[in-house]
Order: structure tokens, then sequence, then C-alpha cells
């Protein structure tokens, strides 16, 4: 067995697998809402537009999307290769335990808040992505040029309530699985400082609010804006 072989079945390094993957996700989500975030741009969708167009095109950004579900499914496959591992180390759970005391809710509870959060990107991906890729868009006309309707698509979507409420309340579960990822993540990678860890951890929480909070801000205004 190659050293690399050996790394990746040992614990830590399917750690530093998990934790890499996750900081590869936290960027995307950054530029994935910096994206998004046009949809509110009040201009009938026409940045948005030539932004998700722009995307679609660009070789490198085709490459940088293949990667990104590539690393998607590596972080599932080894958040459940990890959760089996721990359980096969105690089978039998602790008499007497305080868990509230020594570890946070969203900690124990990452296998739950990752498997939400694989349905909403099911949900997701069906709703914008497959029908963007492989759906016969509506076209629009800006400037001279035709684009795909990406805007509209979104736009109807978050016309139903439910759908709407849908992404909110997974946007809550997105926070909780940030809030606990981000800092265990660079626990993991070996960024355990006196200084600087109090520091990555009010980023975490910080990021873990904020991100999630405006990705739920674009179907509330969307929806309201429906009314
Ligand atoms: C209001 C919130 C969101 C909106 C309006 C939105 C919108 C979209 C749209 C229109 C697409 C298809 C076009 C494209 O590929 O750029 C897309 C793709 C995608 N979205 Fe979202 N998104 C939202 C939140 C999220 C969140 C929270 C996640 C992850 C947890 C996510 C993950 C993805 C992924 C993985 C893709 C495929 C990207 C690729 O082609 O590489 N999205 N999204």
């Amino acid at each position: 067995m190659s050293w690399v072989t050996k790394t990746l079945n040992s614990t830590l390094g399917r750690k530093l697998l998990m934790a890499l993957t996750g900081l590869f996700l936290i960027l995307f989500l950054v530029v994935h809402l910096a994206g998004n975030l046009q949809l509110l741009a009040g201009d009938g969708g026409e940045a948005f537009n030539i932004y998700a167009q722009g995307m679609a095109v660009n070789p490198l950004i085709r490459g940088v999307s293949i990667i990104n579900f590539i690393l998607i499914l590596v972080h599932i496959v080894y958040a459940i290769l990890l959760t089996q591992h721990n359980k096969k180390a105690r089978p039998i759970e602790y008499a007497v335990t305080n868990p509230s005391a020594n570890s946070s809710w969203a900690s124990r509870n990452m296998g739950i808040l990752g498997t939400v959060i694989l349905i909403f990107l099911l949900v997701h991906l069906r709703g914008f992505w497959y029908r963007l890729k492989f759906g016969s868009p509506d076209k629009v006309n800006i400037d001279g040029v035709e684009y795909d309707n990406a805007f509209i698509i979104v736009e109807e979507a978050f016309k139903n309530p439910f759908y709407a409420g849908f992404y909110v309340l997974s946007m809550v579960f997105l926070a909780f699985h940030l809030y606990h990822g981000f800092g265990s993540a660079f626990q993991t990678i070996g960024l355990n400082h006196k200084k600087y860890s109090p520091l990555i951890k009010k980023v975490g929480i910080g990021f873990a609010i904020l991100v999630p909070a405006l990705f739920a801000l674009i179907p509330i205004v969307l929806y309201i804006q429906s009314l």
C-alpha cells in the first residue's frame, strides 16, 4: 500500500480530506453567494443572466465546477466513512455523558446537518442547475445578445412560499453545519494556536451566520417582490 493510500485510509487522513474539501466548499459558497446576490440587483435579472452565462461558457469555471462536484462527493463519502469508524470504535455509548458540557449541539449532529444539506442540494440542483444545463431555458435578449434566462427560473421558483421557506430553513441547517465545520477544519489542518484560535473561532461564527443569512435573503426578497 502506498503512503497516499495509507494516509487516506487512516482516521487522520480522512479527517484531513474532510477539512480540505470542506474549506474548498466554503470558498465555493462565497463565490456562489457573490454571484447570486446579483439576483437582488433590481434590474430584471440582467446582471445575473450575464454573470450566469459567463460562468457557463468559461472553460476554467467549467473545470472548477467538475472539481467542485468531485469534492462534494469526497466530502460526503468520507463523512460516512468517519461516522462508521467512530461507531465501530465505540459501539456502546458511555454510561455517563454530559454532551452539552463537552461539545456543541452542531458538533454532535454534523451527520444530521450534512444529510439535510445533501437533500437541499439535490432539490437545489434539480430545480436550478439541471434545468439550466439540461433543460431548455427561456432566452432573453440583452443589448442584442441572447442569454439563457436563469433569472426567471429562480424568480418563478421563489414565488412558491413552500419552496422559498424550504430554502430559508435549509440555510439555518447550513449555518449550524458551517459553525462547527469551519473551526473543526482549521483545527484538523493544525492551525491551533493560543493567539489565533479565538480569532478563527470568531471569524467562523461570523461566517456561519452571515453567509447563510445572505443566501436566505434571496428567496425572502424574491418571494416578497412576487406578492
Ligand atoms: C438562495 C440561494 C441560492 C440560489 C439562488 C442559487 C442559485 C443557483 C443557480 C441559479 C445555479 C445554476 C447556475 C450555476 O451553475 O451557477 C446554482 C448552482 C449550484 N448551487 Fe446554488 N444557489 C443558492 C444556494 C446554494 C447553496 C447554499 C449551495 C450549497 C450548499 C449551492 C450549491 C450549488 C452548486 C454545487 C451548484 C452547481 C454549481 C456548478 O455548476 O459548479 N447553492 N445555484
